[in-house]
């Protein structure tokens, strides 16, 4: 069901000691809120953070994982192993690792559909580049990623599914998409979902806008009909402003 969501995207930042530091502050200073507040720990942290979190409402996700249930991928992770920890969501398709690690959507639809399967919650990313943008194929670009990356799912899976729209020309670079820009793409992924599946679905999944979200300027974005929240990354290892942002709806 469509909802409220602040999810902190913490990257390959905090060691240990500084992790439960900021978890420890975000539990003093949270505010009571209607909204759905996530956060995503590198791997190493998961478990103790879990523990920390206990019976609060802060719920938790992981940053990647692997698509496979076990076996020889040394390095890797598995869902199953995120689960054994008390996670609940897995951010997939970040634009870093499409970049970085090479990932393309069909890939990550593997993921999506390992992270169902074992009943925990996919947050898709999907985002256009820069230059994808000045050649105006961002439309063409996120519909080829929606649908390659989450149309092999039922009416039931899509459902239980988060998107993250983030451009990536605005993810760490201070710029942020304008409400408008964001808003219409959010519109159009909705149409796209709706002209595959059906108005309900399209209307009740929800997406989080990402790409340089603070609290100036979430006011704004979080105000926009299609936009219900956000996936922030460098404003989420600052206690204030993510406590902010979960206050700015
Ligand atoms: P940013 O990152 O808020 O630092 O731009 C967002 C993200 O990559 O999820």
């Amino acid at each position: 069901m469509r909802q409220n969501i602040i999810a902190g995207n913490w990257k390959m930042n905090l060691d240990f000691n500084q992790a439960t530091e900021l978890v420890k502050e975000i539990l003093d200073k949270q505010k009571e809120s209607d909204v759905l507040t996530i956060i995503a720990p590198p791997y190493t942290h998961l478990k103790s953070i879990k523990d920390m979190l206990g019976q609060t409402d802060i719920r938790l996700a992981a940053q990647n994982c692997h698509h496979q249930e076990s076996g020889a991928y040394t390095g890797e992770i598995s869902v199953k192993m995120l689960k054994s920890v008390g996670v609940d969501y897995v951010i997939l398709g970040h634009s870093e690792r499409r970049e970085f690690f090479n990932e393309d959507s069909l890939a990550i639809s593997y993921k999506v559909s390992k992270v169902l399967e074992n009943g925990l919650i996919p947050i898709y990313c999907c985002g256009e580049t820069l230059e994808e943008r000045n050649e105006a194929q961002h439309f063409h670009i996120i519909e080829k990623q929606i649908k390659q990356g989450l149309f092999q799912l039922n009416e039931l899976e899509l459902n239980d599914c988060l998107i993250a729209y983030e451009p990536v020309w605005a993810i760490g670079t201070g710029e942020t998409a304008s409400p408008d820009q964001a808003q219409e793409m959010h519109a159009f992924i909705r149409k796209t979902i709706a002209n595959e599946y059906n108005e309900i679905i399209a209307n009740n999944i929800s997406i989080l806008y990402g790409g340089s979200v603070k609290p100036s300027n979430a006011v704004e974005l979080f105000n926009c009909p299609d936009i219900d929240g956000g996936l922030i990354g460098g404003a989420s290892l600052q206690v204030d402003q993510f406590i902010e942002l979960t206050q700015s709806f």
